[in-house]
This record gives structure tokens, sequence and C-alpha cells, in this order.
């Protein structure tokens, strides 16, 4: 039996398929809208699952793990009225909320999630084929992320609980909501990336409307159940449907005021040009990157394979943050090829709910014949794939392939590759990476393997005007999520982070009088009588 039949045997039969694992597709014929549970029946899009199934006769099928709304500008327009209108300008409910009540509907929110656990996973497990410990803890870091969101908010609320006096001016500043936030993530990590950005904003007292992502859509409906009943209606709306079609529409409306969008440069880069009013746009952008590791001559081999494999591999390297590009120092080249390429053998292939299982099939029917096309491409211009039956792929599965060496003619060198192909550079001197960097379009992260304190700190200084982390002999990553989460160029506009994202979806805004004695009494008097939300010195504990 060949390695390319091996790997269609990997897919189960419908019956193969354990009984805690099985999901009835999900015909989702509603969208959440202006609080109410809208049914859309103009038409729907069939959700094919990253598992295909494998029939009597050994071929492989799509499974369709169910359908969603096909809306369209009409629904839109819907979407997109409800979240105008529960803002009101400002002067709506949710904006004006005390933060205190916002946090009491967020806490309910994530009551009501965490009750949905189990649909939610088996439905990230099935739409986007990740292995189920990986898809439990995009839930449960997504829950830890909510409360520390709350917990944020507590500290820079409690930090803005005073007034300033300077130059005879008293002062009590805040954030304020910003107004509608369309929020939109991606699909290698739906639930996750949306809600870092979709969480902070509402709890800011923005109103949304979300768009999931073309994989992993029908996870979030569980959820909008959840949304109908933690907030008020239209602070939370969705809209399902084509991006190329609603998307430019909600843009040009003029009526979105934060872009949050985890996705493509070249998507962020025409919606932006959509927007009537550009001073009025924000835009909270996670875009592409092709994060490099370097392995230095005098690198521990052993934790250059280790972090390399994880890094450009987890989740099939379907990760923003993956290693998309090995440069390894011709000295050990070799050496490191060989090892990086038998661990890369010992990732087990199969379906997420296999014990131990690290390669699984891709969500985009598209991508193994694109991965080909960059495998093929770098193997004509001279490079080999170094790991036997890398490259292999049966219906959605895709073997991982080493490819050496990677020269500047390949594809596998400039694009994004997004996928399980791993290409490796050799370089005689670091002036190469460094230029690779300089010249890269992007600008997220770098990986570093090395001990010389003096070569490391030396290249550590001119890589942080390049990229926004230096990871030191490990992979790249976004976590822990406290610290900033960001990239220069083509790779991100804002910081992200648990408290960095309060600060994105707000801005501040203040109240200042004179020191007079008339001013401070009436301070007094609406502190005191509890008259305004804004001009207030109460604690959140
Ligand atoms: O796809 C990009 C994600 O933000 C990566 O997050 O580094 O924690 O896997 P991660």
């Amino acid at each position: 039996m060949n390695s390319v039949n091996d790997l269609a045997n990997l897919f189960p039969r419908l019956s193969d398929v354990p009984a805690e694992t099985r999901i009835t597709p999900l015909h989702q014929r509603e969208t959440l809208v202006g609080g109410e549970m809208r049914r859309i029946d103009r038409g729907c899009k069939t959700a094919l699952s990253a598992i295909q199934l494998r029939q009597e006769d050994g071929t492989l099928a799509p499974f369709e793990v169910g359908s969603y709304p096909l809306g369209g500008v009409n629904e839109a327009r819907d979407a997109l009225e409800a979240a105008v209108h529960a803002y009101d300008s400002g002067r709506g409910r949710w904006p004006t909320m005390p933060v205190a009540g916002r946090i009491s509907c967020v806490e309910h929110f994530v009551r009501l999630m965490v009750a949905r656990r189990e649909e939610v996973v088996r439905l990230i497990m099935w739409e986007i084929g990740k292995a189920r410990p990986d898809a439990e803890k995009e839930f449960d870091r997504t829950v830890e992320y909510i409360s520390a969101t709350v917990e944020a908010l507590k500290e820079l609320d409690n930090g803005n609980s005073k007034f300033h006096v300077v130059e005879g001016t008293i002062a009590q500043i805040r954030r304020s909501p910003l107004g509608v936030v369309l929020c939109m993530g991606p699909y290698n990590y739906p639930l996750n990336e949306t809600f870092t950005t979709l969480i902070p904003a509402l709890i800011m007292g923005n109103t949304i409307v979300l768009k999931p992502p073309k994989f992993g859509a029908l996870l979030f409906y569980p959820l909008l159940f959840a949304f109908q009943k933690a907030f008020p209606p239209g602070v939370v709306n969705t809209i399902y449907g084509r991006g190329e079609e609603v998307v430019p529409y909600l843009m040009a409306s003029g009526d979105i005021n934060v872009l949050a969008l985890i996705g493509s440069s070249r998507v962020a880069d025409s919606l932006k040009k959509q927007h009537p009013k550009s001073n009025r746009l924000r835009a909270v952008l996670g875009l592409d990157a092709k994060n490099p590791a370097i392995v230095l001559p005098d690198a521990d081999i052993d934790t250059a394979v280790r972090e390399c494999v994880a890094g450009s591999l987890s989740f099939n390297g379907q990760r923003c943050t993956a290693l998309k590009l090995i440069f390894v120092h011709r000295s050990i080249a070799d050496t490191f090829v060989s090892r990086f390429s038998r661990a890369v053998q010992d990732l087990k292939c199969g379906m997420p709910w296999e014990k131990g299982v690290q390669i699984t099939p891709l969500p985009d029917q598209q991508k193994p014949r694109y991965l080909d096309e960059c495998v093929a491409q770098a193997v004509s211009l001279g490079a080999c794939v170094v790991n036997p039956g890398g490259g292999d792929s049966a219906g959605t599965l895709f073997r991982p392939a080493v490819v050496y060496p990677v020269t500047d003619e390949m594809k596998l060198y400039h694009e994004e590759q997004f996928g399980p192909v791993v290409p490796i550079v050799p370089f005689d001197d670091v002036s190469e990476p460094l230029e690779y960097i300089i010249r890269s379009p992007y600008g997220q992260q770098v990986s570093l393997f090395g001990n010389d304190a003096e070569q490391i700190g030396a290249l550590t200084d001119q890589l942080v005007n390049q990229v926004c982390r230096v990871n030191l002999n490990c992979q790249c990553q976004r976590g822990p999520d406290v610290f900033p989460f960001a990239g220069r160029k083509d790779s991100a506009e804002g910081t992200l982070s648990v408290s960095d994202a309060l600060r994105s979806f707000s801005i501040r805004s203040m109240v200042a009088t004179r020191k007079s004695s008339s001013d401070k009494t009436l301070l007094n008097a609406i502190v005191d009588g509890r008259r305004s939300n804004f001009i207030a010195t109460g604690f959140l504990l």
C-alpha cells in the first residue's frame, strides 16, 4: 500500500466515528438581529467539514457539517441598523450603562457560553479539523481571556475613578466607547480570535456587527442564544453571507466606527478604502505574517528542532504566528535538516478525535492543491522534499513537507503558505536572514536560536525595530494573552493584549471645570447624589 492510500485510510467511514465525537449536521436558519433570532429564507450556504468520509469503494466524499443563512445586502442593512439604533449616537442603554452593569452582562454571557462548551468544541473539530485538545484549549483560553478582560477593566476603571487637579482645573478622565464595531475573525481560531476583539469592544460600550469566518461559522450558532439572553437588544448582531457582498456594503455605509479584522492585508486595505469618512474609522487589524526562525551556528539543535517543529506545524501550520521560513546556518544545516525531518516523521496524522494526533485535515478544500504547487515549484528550482512521503495528500489531509534548500526564487520563500509545508533556507552570514526580514512586507515576530550573548544581544537590538516580538530559543506565539500582540508593516494595525484591547476599542473622554467653590459643590453634588455614571468615584471590586 502506498502512503497516499495510507493517508486516505485515515479518514473514517461514518460508522467509525466514535460516539462521543459524532455530530448531527446543524442547519442554521436564523441570525441574531436587534435581539431577535430572525429567520432568513433567502438562501443558505453548505458548510463542508474539514473531515471527509471514506466511502465503501475507498473514495473520499465531503461531509456536510451543516448550513447557514446566506444573507445579502438587506440582511447586512438590518444588522447594521440594529447596531446603530442600540448605540443611538452614544445615548443608548448599552453605551451609557455603568461599567458594573456591562461587566455583569458579560459575566452572564460567560455562564451561558460555558454551558455550550461541548457543542462548540465539537463544531470546532468538525468545521476546521482542530484536534480535540486544541479545540478545548481554544474554548477555555477564550473563557479565561474574558475573565481577564473583566479584571483588566475593573483595574482601568478604578484607576479613573478620581479627579485630577492641575493648574486650577479639576478633571475626570475615563474611557468611552467609539460606536459600531464590525468584528470579523479568522478560520484558524474562529472563536478565540473573534472574541479577543468582540469582547473588549463590547465591554467598553460599543455595539457589534459580527460576521463569522467562512470556515467555523456554525460554531457561533449556540452562542447566539447566549448573546440574545445576556445583552440588551441590538448590542450584538450577526450577518452571515458572502464577505465580498456584505462587508463592502457595511463599510460604504459610513456607519462602521471600528473595523476589527483578523484576516488578510489585501482585504483590510480594500475595506478601509470603502469607508467614505476615513478619519472616522479606527482599524484594529491582525493580518498576514511570515515569521522566520534563525538558527545560529551555536544553537542547541535539540531545542531548535523541538521549537521549530511546534512553531511551524502546530494546527498544521495554520497560525498567523507560525514559523513559515527557517533559516539555518550552513555549518549545521545538514544535522538540523535531518533531525527536523525525523521529528516531522514522528508527527501523527489522523482525525481530530484521535489520541496524540498532530496533523489533521485542512478546512480549506483548495489548500492541498496550492501547497502542492508551492512544493512542485520549489522542487523544479532545485529543492528537495527531505522527509519520506512529505507532501503526499489525500482529500484534505496533507502530510507535512520539509523543503530544502529553499532560495529566494521560490514561492515558499515569499508567500505565507499557512499550511503544513516547512521551507528551510541555509545561510552563510546572518546578514542574509536580516536582509530578508528588512525586505519582507511583514513584521510580526521572529525566533532566534543561539547562545552567544554578544551576538544575540546585538541581533535583538536590530530585530526589535523590524518586528514586534523577538523570541529567544523558542517558537513564535501570541500568548500569554496579557502580553502585547502587534505587528509592523502589513502584519497588523493596533495592539491587542487583554489590557491594550480595552484601549483599542475606546477613547479617552474627560469632564473638566475650574477649581471654583461653586463648581466643586456641583461636582460633589453629582458624585454624592450618584447623578452620573461618568462623574463618579465608586470602586468596582
Ligand atoms: O493565528 C494567530 C493566533 O493569534 C496565534 O495564536 O500563537 O497562541 O497560536 P497562538
